[in-house]
């Protein structure tokens, strides 16, 4: 299942600090989102936003809405651990858990949800959840060794296996290929774009090629100077944002004329 973010006058904090401004934005469901922007500009923070996990920080705190398919992640009374397993994220360093099986992986986020199911079910996820993240046939010979004995790109496939392992709404990813090198970058590249047919994929990149390669709408976020809040200056399809953008400092960013 796949649903739409639409996210409305949303501020995001860290204390007193307020790291992004006034965000509205619609992120459609079977589509991918890019988030592009110099460093410091909020694209982890609003990322994390869109699934709660901005505010395990202490003092993190968020202002205004992100309706998924409608609901409110922030109304009252929404467990934020149910909204965290229906919205997925992938980080910026693979982050297999290291003593743990491959099959294991895979399944992680499944036992946390205390699903339980016979080995025969688990089996078949296991297989299908590597197969949608394109590492099936690289690691079914074997499954028992640890995640941990993978190259990068295919730690980085495991922890997107074990995203899409609890058939989440939303996968968020946050410079996934930022740690690969450029042919392990291709498959997450191929893979993002099978996922889009099934989920509504985001992703933060600093790649300029990589937004234009993968996503079909680009949001670019900028900042006026230190301490200032980040704030979404332009988002388009992301064949406007990159040939035809209607801000002078979004030309700027993406032609490379920046800072
Ligand atoms: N845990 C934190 N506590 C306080 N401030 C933070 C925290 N994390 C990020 N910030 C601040 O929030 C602002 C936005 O940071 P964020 O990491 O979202 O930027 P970014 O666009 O993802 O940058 P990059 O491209 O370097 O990853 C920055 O000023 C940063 O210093
Ligand atoms: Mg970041």
């Amino acid at each position: 299942m796949s649903k739409r973010i639409d996210v409305s006058d949303l501020n995001v904090y860290y204390g007193d600090f307020r790291a992004v401004e006034d965000v509205n934005i619609t992120i459609e469901a079977k589509s991918v989102t890019a988030f592009i922007g110099p460093s410091g500009c909020g694209k982890s923070t609003f990322l994390r936003t869109l699934n709660r996990m901005h505010e395990v920080i202490p003092g993190a705190r968020v202002e205004g809405k992100v309706l998924l398919d409608g609901d409110n992640l922030y109304g009252d009374g929404v467990d934020p651990v149910t909204v965290r397993s229906q919205i997925g994220m992938v980080f910026q360093r693979p982050n297999p858990f290291p003593t743990m099986s491959i099959r294991d992986n895979v399944l992680a986020g499944v036992k946390l949800n205390s699903r339980r199911m016979p080995k025969s079910d688990a089996d078949a996820l296991v297989e299908k959840s590597l197969r949608g993240a394109n590492l099936w046939n690289e690691v079914k010979d074997r499954l028992e060794k640890p995640g941990s004995g993978l190259s990068g790109g295919q730690q980085q496939r495991l922890c997107i296996a074990r995203a899409i392992a609890v058939s989440p709404e939303v996968i968020l990813m946050d410079e996934p290929c930022s740690a690969l090198d450029p042919i392990s970058t291709l498959a997450i590249e191929d893979l993002i774009n099978e996922l889009k047919d099934e989920y509504t994929v985001v992703i933060v990149t600093h790649n300029m090629q990589q937004a234009a390669r993968v996503s079909d709408k680009t949001a670019f976020f900028n900042i006026a100077g230190t301490g200032k809040p980040g704030k979404l200056i332009e988002f388009a399809d992301t064949t406007t944002i990159f040939n035809n953008p209607s801000q002078k400092s979004t030309e700027d960013y993406v032609s490379g004329r920046f800072g």
